[in-house]
């Protein structure tokens, strides 16, 4: 049995001293935490990564927000060299591959063009900013596919029977929730990266020896659905100014909360 700490889109920018020093305190230093992505920004991205990391052993993604103000190639470089970068530094071990991709959103599901400015990424990322509404798809397909040629790269150097992917954004619409239910509007295409379903699904079922299990965030509504059955999507609930982090273990193959 083997026991971890997840959380996603803890926003530490929205935040005062004081939530801060509560969501360090709600650590448990015994236990490893992973985190799938919107930690910050970029301006204090890799101060805040140092302070969680000090309380306990920390391994990340990155989100959209942490490259806002900042371009994608520029946070990725600064953490090339980090050991908590879990795209960088999978965790393998018995049987058992913590493996890491950013990952985003590609445009595929819902309507792009319905909601053009539906988060602030195009704004705030240096990549997108000044883009017409195609080349912003056109980017974000690159990136989701981007994501998906480096899933494949992790998962096939790294055998393993339970395999557990951190990511950002969710790979199937039905796993996008709002307000606790499937969220059926065309903003979708912001928040899902459909490349990475696909492929997923057929790794899945290509190998059914398999256990895996998707741990993102991105949609802030949590959810759980089985895509098949060695195929589980975990989508971590989260709220601006409270930050939260659960306990999971690893049993038998299978990935569940404590
Ligand atoms: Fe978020
Ligand atoms: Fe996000």
């Amino acid at each position: 049995m083997y026991r971890f700490q997840w959380t996603s889109d803890i926003h530490l920018d929205s935040v005062d001293e004081n939530g801060f020093n509560l969501f360090i305190d709600s650590l448990d230093s015994n236990y490893p935490l992973f985190i799938s992505g919107d930690i910050s920004n970029s301006r204090r991205i890799v101060a805040d990564i140092q302070r969680i990391s000090s309380k306990t052993e920390t391994h990340f993604v990155m989100g959209n927000h942490d490259f806002y103000h900042s371009s994608i190639n520029e946070m990725r470089r600064v953490f090339r060299e980090t050991q908590s970068y879990l795209p960088n530094n999978p965790v393998v071990f018995d049987n058992i591959a913590m493996i890491g991709v950013d990952g985003w959103a590609d445009g595929n599901s819902g309507d792009f063009y319905a909601f053009p400015d539906a988060v602030n990424d195009y704004k705030l990322i240096n990549d997108f900013s000044g883009k017409s509404f195609t080349a912003r798809k056109h980017l974000m397909e690159n990136l989701a596919y981007e994501s998906v040629f480096y899933l494949d790269k992790l998962l096939r150097e790294y055998e393993a029977t339970t395999v557990i992917v951190f990511t950002h954004v969710p790979p199937y619409a039905a796993a996008h929730y709002y307000n606790n239910q499937v969220s059926n509007s065309a903003i979708t295409a912001h928040f899902i990266n459909t490349a990475m379903g696909d492929y997923l699904t057929q790794y899945a079922l290509d190998n059914p020896e398999k256990s895996l299990t998707v741990m993102c965030g991105h949609t802030h509504g949590a959810s759980v659905i089985n895509m098949t059955k060695n195929l589980k999507i975990i989508v971590n609930g989260a709220r601006y100014q409270a930050p939260t982090v659960s306990l999971f273990e690893i049993e038998d193959n299978y990935v569940h909360s404590v």
